[in-house]
C-alpha cells in the first residue's frame, strides 16, 4: 500500500460526524455546517441537459483530455470579461476539470518533485485538499498561519530564503474558505513577486471569486495581476475554478485550470494518463453556463439577503462580520457559561444539543503550526441553506445564548 496514505487526516465532515453522534438535540437538526450550495441549478442548464442530441454524443463517445474548443473559448471569453486584462488562448492557457477539488488534488500528483523540492506551502486554516494532495505527493507541508491577527492574510515576506529553496508548490485560496478573506492586487503581487524569485509554482483556489458583497468590486484573480505585471504567458501561474458555487452546480463536476502554459501541458499529459476527461454532455452544459451571468449576479443577490438576514438577527448577541466574498462566516465563539473559552469542539456540541444546529469547529480546518491553531475557537457557519432556513437556524442560536446566561 502507498505508505502516504497513513499521514492522510481524518476529513473534517467524519470528526464533526463523531463529534456529535451521541448527542441527542433539543430541536430537529439544521445543518450550517457543509458548503454545499443550495440554491437552484439554473433551469437552462437544466433543460439543455435534457437534450436528446446532447446526451446520445455525451454517452456515445469517449471525450478528449483538454475538452471541446468550444467549452475552452467560453472559459477564455469568461477570463477575459472578468479577469481583464488576463488573455487565455484556449488552445494552450486551459484545460477543463472535474470540479477544482479533483483537479487541486491531482495537480500536485503531476507537478510535485519531492526529491528536488519537498516541501508544499499551504494556507493554515485551508480546504484539507490541499493537505491530502501534497502528502500523496510526498511532500512535507510548511503549514502558513493565517489568524484573525492578521486578517486570515499572511504576507509570504514571512517566509525565510533557506525555507523557499526547498518549496516545490504554493497553494492559495482566493477568496479564502474558511473565512471568506480575500487578497488585494497588492498581496497577489507579493506572491506572484516571489514565486518568480524561488521559481515557484502557485495553485490559485479561487473557487469562491463569483461569490461576492459588491457588485462593482469582485475580487482581483491571480491571472489579473499575472498579465498587469507582464506575465502574459502567467508563467508559474495557475488558477482553479468551478461552476459549483459560481452556478449551484456541484454535482455538475465541472471547472478549468488555466495558466502558464508548461504546467497545463504537463498537467494535460499527466490526466491522460490519470483518465479525467469530462464527458461531453457535461462539457455542452458547462459551456451555456460560461457564457451566461445573468444567473451569477441572482446567485450573490441571494446570499447577499441571507448575510443581511442571518446578521441581523444574531450580530446583537453574538457579535461577527460578513467577509466580503464567499459564503462563510468565521467569527471566534461567544462565552457560553460552563464552556471553556475558546473550545470550539465543545461549542459545537452545545450548539447541536441545545439548538440543533451544525456549524464547524475552527479547528477542523488547521492544524498545529509554530505552537498555534490559527483556526481554534471559531467556528465556521455556511449560508448555504434557503432564506427560511438560514433566519430559522439565526433564531434559534440567539435563543440558545440567551437561555444560556
Ligand atoms: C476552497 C475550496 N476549494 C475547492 C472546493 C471544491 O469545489 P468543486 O470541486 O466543487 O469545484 C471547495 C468545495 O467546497 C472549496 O471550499
Amino acid at each position: 500500500m502507498n505508505p502516504n496514505l497513513q499521514k492522510l487526516h481524518a476529513y473534517p465532515f467524519a470528526r464533526l460526524g463523531g463529534l456529535l453522534a451521541d448527542l441527542k438535540p433539543q430541536q430537529p437538526p439544521l445543518s450550517l455546517a457543509l458548503g454545499e450550495p443550495q440554491h437552484r441549478a439554473p433551469d437552462f442548464l437544466v433543460r439543455a441537459m435534457q437534450e436528446e442530441a446532447t446526451l446520445r454524443e455525451g454517452f456515445g463517445r469517449y471525450p478528449a483530455t483538454e475538452g471541446t474548443i468550444g467549452l475552452r473559448t467560453a472559459i477564455s471569453t469568461f477570463i477575459a470579461q472578468r479577469f481583464t486584462p488576463a488573455r487565455c488562448d484556449p488552445d494552450r492557457h486551459l484545460l477543463p476539470v472535474n470540479g477544482t477539488r479533483e483537479a487541486l488534488f491531482s495537480v500536485a500528483q503531476a507537478l510535485a518533485d519531492p526529491g528536488e523540492r519537498p516541501l508544499a506551502i499551504i494556507p493554515n486554516p485551508f480546504y484539507q485538499i490541499y493537505e491530502g494532495a501534497a502528502l500523496l505527493a510526498g511532500l512535507d507541508i510548511f503549514y502558513l498561519n493565517e489568524s484573525s491577527n492578521n486578517q486570515w492574510n499572511a504576507a509570504p515576506q514571512a517566509l525565510d530564503t533557506q525555507t523557499l529553496k526547498q518549496v516545490g508548490l504554493i497553494y492559495l485560496c482566493n477568496p479564502g474558505n474558511p473565512h471568506g478573506r480575500v487578497l488585494s492586487e497588492q498581496d497577489l503581487t507579493a506572491w506572484i513577486q516571489l514565486s518568480q524569485t524561488h521559481r515557484i509554482p502557485i495553485i490559485c483556489d479561487e473557487c469562491y471569486s463569483e461569490i461576492y458583497d459588491d457588485e462593482a468590486n469582485p475580487p482581483p484573480g491571480l491571472l489579473t495581476v499575472a498579465a498587469q505585471l507582464g506575465l502574459s504567458d502567467f508563467n508559474l501561474c495557475l488558477v482553479f475554478n468551478s461552476l459549483s458555487k459560481r452556478s449551484n452546480l456541484p454535482g455538475l463536476r465541472s471547472g478549468f485550470v488555466a495558466g502558464d502554459p508548461k504546467l497545463i501541458e504537463a498537467f494535460r499529459l499527466y490526466r491522460t494518463y490519470h483518465g479525467s476527461a469530462m464527458a461531453l454532455h457535461t462539457q455542452s452544459v458547462s459551456t451555456l453556463a460560461w457564457q451566461d451571468e445573468d444567473h451569477v449576479v441572482e446567485n450573490r443577490a441571494l446570499y447577499r439577503e441571507k448575510f443581511q438576514t442571518f446578521l441581523s438577527i444574531v450580530e446583537p448577541v453574538w457579535p461577527m462580520q460578513r467577509p466580503s466574498a464567499s459564503f462563510f462566516l468565521f467569527p471566534e465563539i461567544p462565552v457560553i457559561r460552563g464552556l471553556a473559552p475558546q473550545d470550539d469542539e465543545a461549542f459545537t456540541r452545545w450548539l447541536f444539543e441545545h439548538a440543533g444546529i451544525r456549524v464547524l469547529p475552527g479547528s477542523y480546518l488547521s492544524r498545529e503550526a509554530e505552537g498555534v491553531n490559527p483556526g481554534a475557537g471559531h467556528v465556521r457557519i455556511a449560508l448555504v441553506e434557503a432564506e427560511a432556513q438560514v433566519e430559522a437556524a439565526a433564531r434559534r442560536i440567539v435563543q440558545a445564548i440567551a437561555e444560556s446566561s
